[in-house]
């Protein structure tokens, strides 16, 4: 299969890859622990090819002509749902948008009833998110219809995941010897956890730095059980900085907070915001990420966010990429 059907006026053809996708045995994506390197690296290849798509005036290509993808939300999101609505829409298919507060959810609708409706409807891939950790693989379990995880819970967001590395990649090329510090509230992200296991494969170091109240108890165990050794934990910034080639902080996830994990906004700023201050015992040109949403004077300084060095709008632009590509394998290829 390509990744375009020719059309009179179109190039698509002769300016994407088409590589083999002959073993993509994935139906679903849940997270990036079942991803092999062969795999994550199919993944950016077609993604290098829709950043080619969305360089142009018309964005628009036939691949999944014909293909429903439902996106179901039971959080908030701003850029993860307009990523994956764009990416569907770019490819030619057509999106259906539910809101838990909106729909038959806020009438007593149980999560797989309201799945199933969707594949009733014979949607070709449900994008879901939902607090609770693990929701995505219940509905994997119960559903015909491949399932994308936009975030569940404190668990995994494997999109995001993708893209961070597909960024970092774009940026400094081979990521062997190169270091990524994750910085903040590590407790309570999924971006995190994604990141962990999709870095595995590119022979880098990735550095979590957190206050210990804000570092997960049973990381160190997980590392250790899947020998995760490229993970490092960390409690100063200041050390874990040195030598980065990429700093990340993440928002602090208020609504995910019990009360007394940090003392105060003021101290956590001090010991853990990115600002150029602390970026200067960082590599000269080390690079800045953030998953979003931020919150500016907080994680991250706005000289930084919207600074030289900043990343943070590309992740947005690649998110577009890396899901279309999600999107081509998951609906338009041979595992439907
Ligand atoms: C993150 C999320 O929702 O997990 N944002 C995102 O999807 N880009 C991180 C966050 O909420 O802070």
């Amino acid at each position: 299969m390509s990744l375009s059907e020719p059309r009179p006026g179109t190039a698509t053809r002769e300016t994407l890859p088409n590589p083999s996708i002959d073993f993509w045995k994935h139906r679903h994506v849940l997270d990036l622990d079942d991803f092999s390197r062969e795999e994550t690296d199919l993944v950016f290849e077609i993604a290098e090819g829709m950043v080619e798509i969305l360089d142009r005036d018309v964005k628009k290509v036939p691949t999944l002509r014909g293909k429903t993808i439902a996106t179901m939300f039971f959080e908030p999101s701003t850029r993860t749902r307009a990523s994956f609505e764009l990416a569907a829409k770019y490819l030619g298919a057509d999106t259906i948008n539910l809101e838990a507060a909106r729909s038959s959810v806020a009438k007593g609708e149980s999560l797989i009833d309201s799945l199933r409706t969707l594949q009733a409807l014979e949607v070709n891939a449900i994008i879901m998110r939902h607090p609770c950790s693990g929701a995505p693989y219940i509905a994997a379990r119960n559903l015909d219809t491949s399932i994308i995880n936009a975030g569940d819970g404190c668990h995994a967001h494997p999109s995001q995941g993708l893209l961070d590395i597909f960024t970092m990649r774009q940026q400094l090329g081979n990521l062997k010897g190169r270091k990524a510090v994750i910085v903040g509230d590590i407790l309570h992200s999924r971006v995190a956890r994604s990141n962990i296991w999709g870095t595995r494969h590119y022979g880098m170091k990735l550095v979590l730095c957190a206050p210990p109240t804000l570092m997960p108890h049973g990381l160190p165990d997980m590392l250790e059980k899947y020998s995760l050794n490229h993970v490092t934990l960390e409690h100063d910034l200041n050390t874990a900085i040195k030598n980065a080639d990429i700093v990340m902080p993440l928002r602090l996830q208020k609504e995910r907070q019990q009360s007394g994990l940090i003392s105060s906004l003021r101290e956590y700023t001090q010991g853990y915001q990115i600002n150029a201050a602390r970026l200067a015992g960082a590599k000269p040109d080390v690079l800045v990420m953030h998953p979003g949403p931020m919150n500016e004077g907080a994680e991250i300084s706005p000289e930084v966010a919207y600074g030289t060095r900043s990343l943070i709008e590309q992740q947005v632009t690649n998110g577009v990429a890396v899901r279309m590509a999600l999107l081509y394998l998951i609906a338009g290829g041979k595992s439907r």
